[in-house]
């Protein structure tokens, strides 16, 4: 697939697996810019420059598309998800975005740079989840020049524990036992994530896991929201009425010190490294 606004530009790209990715780019834009909001750190460390290529691998809605682009680069945002792609055209119509696959995108000219915020995380396929890891890096490494960088964060190892402990808990108090394959994400140590990089021809010069507590918007609603956006695959298949009592029976469980002055709080940490292209 190649579509028609990339062939204008100096990306071409080729989108190697049908795509089926519902999100809400509203209910994402509406209550979860801290996703964005977070990245600037990211952008720093990605130090682009004018008249670079530059690719935004899981764009989303477009914000930090558009300040790399910004700096001066030539940049193209890519995102399975077909709402946040058509919403980031509505944001940016100046800026080139396309429905691509993280596991299977290729691009015809090498970039000088990939870069990705709270992305790497959903790649994941649980009957195969290393060989579509390896894949995905394999696709950033062929779609670098030899000493092209790739920067990112996403979850780390630890990531968001209490609140997945808690759907375990609740969902397994409901007689369900196949909360495992319901659970979308991958959250690796640097350890893991760095031999994976390494293995794929990448030198990793800098890598962190930190943790970063995460204030939810929407007070009250916040964590039921969060949910809602993010976890809604340990959710399917329940009643509306289970799914509430399931939310409700996570809010309940959680630790008290991720409920502050009426507001919910998210046990984020974070991996964030940046490798080159051998
Ligand atoms: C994250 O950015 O770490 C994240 C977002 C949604 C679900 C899980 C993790």
């Amino acid at each position: 697939m190649k579509s028609d606004i990339s062939q204008n530009s100096q990306f071409s790209l080729q989108n190697l697996e049908p795509l089926n990715n519902d999100w809400d780019s509203h209910l994402y834009e509406d209550k979860h810019a801290f996703v964005w909001q977070y990245g600037e750190e990211l952008l720093k460390l990605l130090n682009p420059k004018p008249g670079e290529s530059i690719l935004d691998l899981g764009c989303g809605t477009g914000q930090l598309t558009e300040k790399i682009s910004c700096a001066g680069a030539e940049v193209i945002g890519i995102d399975s998800a077909p709402a946040m792609i058509e919403k980031a055209r509505e944001n940016y119509p100046h800026l080139l975005f396309d429905l691509a696959n993280a596991s299977s995108f290729q691009v015809d000219q090498p970039l000088d740079a990939v870069f990705s915020n709270a992305t790497l995380h959903w790649v994941k396929k649980p009957e195969k989840a290393i060989a579509t890891l390896a894949e995905g890096i394999a696709c950033v490494h062929h779609a670098l020049k030899p000493g092209g960088r790739f920067v990112a964060e996403f979850g780390g190892k630890g990531n968001v524990q209490a609140i997945t402990q808690a759907l375990s808990t609740a969902l397994e108090s409901l007689g369900i036992t196949d909360v495992e394959t319901r659970n979308p994400w991958y959250f690796p140590s640097i350890g893991e994530y760095a031999t994976l990089l390494e293995q794929q021809g990448f030198e990793v010069t800098y890598a962190i896991l930190f943790t970063r507590p995460t204030p939810l918007t929407d007070k009250q609603a916040g964590m039921a929201n969060w949910i809602q956006m993010f976890a809604s695959t340990f959710l399917k298949g329940l009643s509306s009425d289970q799914q509430k009592q399931v939310i409700r029976q996570v809010e309940q469980s959680l630790p008290e010190k991720m409920y502050c002055d009426g507001s919910w709080m998210a046990d984020y940490k974070r991996l964030r490294f940046f490798a080159i292209r051998v």
